[in-house]
């Protein structure tokens, strides 16, 4: 089959874009607004961009309501710092609770009963129970079209600190079974990395 994204003609019963680019990592996120209160949530619009200095990019779309920002947004525009977590399999449940649209003033920690640490050197603090913490700087944004009203936006920061549970290690690297982290896929649908291959490069 083939489609036109400007017609939306691919005749299925739901878009499938975000079938169609998978897995995508979850960055779960931690934010701080300027009176402190704590902000959760995960985007699975999310990856890593380059590794000296290592950036990340995160990007928000379907605003809740037109012309409001998502908070992880807001918090991370103006405050200039967030916290990226591991998602990882056994805190699947929470991850997808961190999600509710809750209003500013009431915590998604809380919300999934989850606890947290401070972070080293940035304010907003880390999700205890996930076994890897970016602590990164808001780097800038940039705004992206939108088809309907949307704030289609993307933020870019620098990992600046980096929390990695021990018992990852094994053997001097990160042994991805011991993360088993989850990605999301199209629909309802995600996916938990355990199990890996390898392969050398040519040349
Ligand atoms: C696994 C998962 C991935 C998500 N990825 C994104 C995303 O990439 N961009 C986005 O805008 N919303 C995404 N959402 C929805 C947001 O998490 C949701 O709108 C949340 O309420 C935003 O919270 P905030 O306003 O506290 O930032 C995702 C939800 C789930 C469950």
């Amino acid at each position: 089959m083939f489609y036109e994204t400007q017609k939306n003609n691919h005749g299925l019963p739901h878009n499938p874009f975000k079938s169609l680019i998978i897995p995508r990592p979850i960055g779960w996120i931690t934010t701080q607004d300027d009176a402190g209160n704590v902000n959760l949530a995960p985007y699975s619009y999310f990856n890593a961009l380059c590794d000296n200095p290592p950036m990340i990019m995160f990007s928000t779309t379907n605003s809740r309501s037109k012309g409001v920002v998502k908070d992880t947004l807001h918090n991370a525009e103006t405050q200039g710092e967030f916290v990226v977590n591991m998602a990882t399999f056994e805190l699947r449940e929470a991850v997808n609770l961190s999600s509710a649209p809750l209003p500013k003033d009431e915590s998604e920690v809380a919300f999934a009963k989850l606890e947290t640490l401070p972070s080293s050197l940035v304010k907003p603090p880390r999700i205890k129970s996930s076994p890897i913490h970016l602590e990164c700087k808001y780097y800038r944004s940039l705004q992206l079209p939108s088809n309907n009203g949307d704030t289609n936006r993307v933020v870019f920061g620098t990992v600046i600190g980096v929390h990695i549970d021990d018992v990852l290690i094994v053997n001097g690297k990160i042994d991805v079974t011991r993360i088993k982290p989850i990605a999301r896929l199209g629909y309802m649908d995600y996916a938990v990395v355990d199990n890996i291959f390898s392969m050398q490069r040519p040349l």
